[in-house]
């Protein structure tokens, strides 16, 4: 019986040597294992024998059969390990891989042009003490136009200007609503500046559409005057579009101010011979303006007697169609890629 048993064991440690070299790859390998060491393989079956063994003979044997078994597995991880190492050089080699090829840039995002001139125009008036708050979008008749002073059957409530979604709710027209906001929960001095969107039931054009941009900025305080109102426009204008661009001011009338006044910016398209954009008149109108009215400071719970304030109201998409000379409005809301990768 021992005799045999050490036969056997020589034998199988011969067998597994040979089939060791034989294996090719780490698959064969784990098959390998899984023969030999596995609870159906030979070693378990010569372990079944020991209890063939003498009480003396056993644990020689046990011991034996044992370290032919450790003998085995050290084989097979050894080998594992220089075979996985072998198949990653094979890939490499097969794949071609580069490691110091830099690796490849995903397309980067690009601030909207329009998003561009917002926060230029920000940048600007935060940097002249203004803080920014933002109005909501969706409003009631009295932010947008009660509050505003806006007569009951003032034109502008109609049907034709503005987006009702109910007979309470109506989408603004635009960003003066903040003005009534803020003064029903600041007291002066107040320097806001409000950016937003705003929405006018109009029929779209080059110039015009039916949603755009607005910032709004106003300050109330006591003593502020038409001259405070001029020498801030100016500063910021000239920041905004550079000190070359020509801006002239104009008369007009808002329900919100007294005096009120627009802004027009000569067109840098056609240099003020007229185009499209400026409806051939060489200017295009950027801004409404004007000191805020007393009747509004009042609906406010801002006594007029006492303070006084300025405020205005710019479109966005104007100057940046005067900066980048596009066209037609509607290009900012196409879209179209080769027209937005132009800003970088
Ligand atoms: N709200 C006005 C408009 O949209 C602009 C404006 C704002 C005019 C503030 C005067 C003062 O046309």
């Amino acid at each position: 019986m021992a005799a045999s048993l050490i036969d056997q064991i020589g034998q199988l440690r011969t067998h597994f040597i040979k089939e060791l070299q034989d294996a090719a790859n780490s698959k064969d390998l784990e098959n390998l294992k899984v023969k030999y060491l596995g609870k159906k393989g030979p070693i378990q079956s010569l372990m079944m024998e020991l209890k063939n063994c003498t009480t003396e003979e056993r644990p020689h044997f046990g011991k034996l059969i044992n370290d032919l078994k450790e003998e085995l597995v050290s084989h097979c991880e050894n080998s594992l390990a220089r075979l996985k190492n072998q198949e990653m050089v094979d890939r490499f080699e097969k794949e071609w891989l580069d490691p110091t090829l830099p690796g490849r840039r995903g397309p980067l995002g690009r601030e909207h042009p329009v998003t561009q001139m917002l926060n230029h125009a920000l940048d600007i008036l935060i940097g002249m003490g203004f803080s920014v708050r933002l109005g909501p979008d969706v409003d009631t008749d009295y932010y947008n136009f009660g509050g505003l002073n806006f007569a009951k059957d003032h034109p502008a409530r109609d049907m034709q200007d503005t987006f009702y979604l109910s007979t309470k709710w109506l989408l603004r027209t635009h960003t003066s609503n903040t003005q009534v906001h803020t003064m029903e929960n600041f007291s002066p001095p107040i320097r806001v500046v409000a950016p937003g969107r705003c929405f006018r039931n109009e029929t779209t054009s080059a110039r015009s559409h039916v949603f755009f941009h607005q910032v709004e900025a106003f300050y109330i305080d006591k003593h502020v005057t038409f001259a405070d109102l001029f020498s801030t426009m100016d500063e910021f204008w000239s920041k905004l579009l550079g000190e070359k661009v020509k801006t002239r001011f104009r008369p007009s009338y808002f329900p919100f101010t007294e005096p009120g006044l627009e802004v027009d910016v000569l067109c840098t398209r056609c240099k003020g011979s007229g185009c499209r954009i400026c409806k051939h008149t060489g200017w295009l109108e950027v801004c409404g303006a004007g000191m805020i009215h007393p009747n509004v400071l009042r609906k406010g719970g801002i006594d007029p007697e006492v303070y006084s304030g300025f405020a205005w109201g710019m479109g966005i998409e104007r100057p940046a169609i005067l900066k980048h000379q596009i066209p037609d409005i509607r290009y900012f809301t196409q879209n179209d890629m080769k027209f937005l990768t132009q800003f970088a």
